[in-house]
């Protein structure tokens, strides 16, 4: 890290101290937590057998062809994802954008059309051609488009019927349902945060009271559940915080309070993040969790705070790029969960985008790099509120702010100008700190 290799955690004796105490109470829970530990711990022993040098190795090159038969080829396990199918895509092209490999055009236009095929007549994407609109698949398939970032790629979107779509799923309180018919949770405020400012179709009206729904998941952790009244989890804290970002009201959260919550989801032993409290240290927390520091850190700094760091986030990046280089690792390709795990495109995606959060601080502007191992372990950076990286965010915005805001009757209230919040603003890296 920043050159000269450091001492990684497990190398230090004291390292052990930190695995789970029952105090002689056996629990289902401390059980697990316990299997765990052991099967991490193996993993440290057998890495510091073979290696003097503190320098884990991200199997890039292994990652990346991988990722690449993806594209084209899946195997049968993943008929499950049927109605997932944009998912793959952008945790595909996400994938290799952090790792730095262009896509080769033929393949990019494949992924155009075949998106395409997804848009529902209705508007929104679905999660395979001829399946219902759902707004997972649209957020997926509107990421998946603009890291493509290509004329034939903006294009695919039906901007006014996007808007149509997520009108139908806009409910009185604020909240979305996923899809017509479908449940409500955080995920959806975001998702559709995300693809109508990406694409400037976002109006006030169209969130009107969304910001108080989304308030209303926060609880007495500190952390956000998936609807108002349930337990504070990693995945639905991040939704809901980034939503929050992007319609410029993470102000109004208890921001301590979710600090608090999120830096000790990392687990002390692990140095990964556990989705919530007395549960597993996974892989992909470590964006879902992680990827919070860079929103509260910006947050906190509009907010005057002056204890911040301007060189790092707040929570451990080494321990966290040490458990995903050497517990996450599949070594034929691919990331996983946990040790023991089978590698698969979600778990890739995160524990990348994790690792991104991990090495860099910051923006464009200022940047700071922690980088554990050797500088071939650097992937690029990661916009912390969209998960693509942030040329093409700022590329999408560039392109979508040219053209006409959407007529939208709907629309009550100032002129069609006059945005809820001016989506280039709305990044939430940490701009503006200088
Ligand atoms: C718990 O699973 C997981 C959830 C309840 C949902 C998690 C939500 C996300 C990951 C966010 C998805 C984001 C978008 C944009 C759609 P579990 O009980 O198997 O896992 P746990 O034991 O780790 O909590
Ligand atoms: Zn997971």
């Amino acid at each position: 890290m920043d050159g000269a290799p450091r001492t990684l955690r497990c190398f230090n004796e004291r390292h052990t101290a930190e695995m789970l105490s029952d105090d002689g109470v056996e629990t289902v829970t401390s059980v697990e937590q316990n299997k765990v530990e052991r099967s991490i711990e193996e993993v440290f022993t057998a890495y510091k057998q073979i290696h003097s040098l503190p320098q884990p190795t991200l199997l890039r090159e292994h990652h990346y062809l991988y990722l690449k038969k993806g594209l084209r080829h899946l195997s049968d396990a993943y008929e499950c994802l049927d109605a997932s199918r944009p998912w793959l895509c952008f945790w595909i092209l996400h994938s290799l954008e952090l790792l730095e490999e262009p896509i080769p055009s033929a393949v990019a236009s494949d992924v155009c059309q075949f998106l395409s095929r997804c848009q529902s007549p209705t508007g929104g994407f679905a999660g395979g051609p001829g399946q219902h609109a759902h707004l997972a698949p649209t957020y997926a398939a509107v990421n998946a488009l603009c890291i493509i970032g290509t004329e034939e790629a903006y294009n695919v979107i039906h901007r006014e019927k996007l808007l149509d779509f997520l009108w139908s799923v806009k409910q009185p309180d604020g909240s979305f349902v996923m899809h017509v018919g479908g449940e409500v949770d955080v995920r959806s405020a975001y998702c559709a945060a995300s693809v109508a400012s990406l694409t400037n179709i976002l109006t006030p009206k169209l969130f009107e009271d969304t910001t108080s729904w989304i308030l209303r998941c926060q609880n007495w952790e500190g952390g956000l559940s998936g609807v108002p009244g349930l337990e504070a989890h990693g995945g639905y804290t991040f939704c809901g915080t980034a939503a929050l970002v992007i319609l410029g009201k993470e102000h109004m959260l208890d921001l301590k309070a979710l600090l608090r919550w999120v830096v000790s989801r990392q687990m002390r032993f692990e140095g990964g993040f556990q989705g919530r409290c007395n549960k597993l240290v996974d892989g992909c927390y470590s964006f879902w969790q992680a990827g919070l520091l860079p929103l509260l850190h910006r947050a906190l700094f509009k907010e005057g705070e002056s204890e911040l760091s301007r060189q790092r986030w707040m929570f451990e990046q080494q321990a966290l790029q040490e458990y995903i280089l050497l517990c996450c690792q599949n070594p034929t390709g691919g990331l996983v969960d946990k040790p023991g795990k089978s590698r698969d495109f979600y778990h890739t995606c995160y524990c990348l985008s994790g690792l991104s959060v991990a090495q860099h601080f910051g923006n464009q502007e200022l940047h700071h790099e922690m980088i554990l191992g050797r500088e071939e372990n650097r992937l690029a950076p990661t916009h912390p509120v969209y998960n693509i990286c942030p040329e093409k965010v700022a590329q999408a915005l560039q392109h979508f702010l040219r053209l006409p805001a959407p007529e939208d009757d709907r629309w009550t209230g100032a002129s069609a100008g006059d945005r809820l919040s001016d989506p280039a603003s709305a990044s939430g890296s940490v701009d503006n700190q200088s």
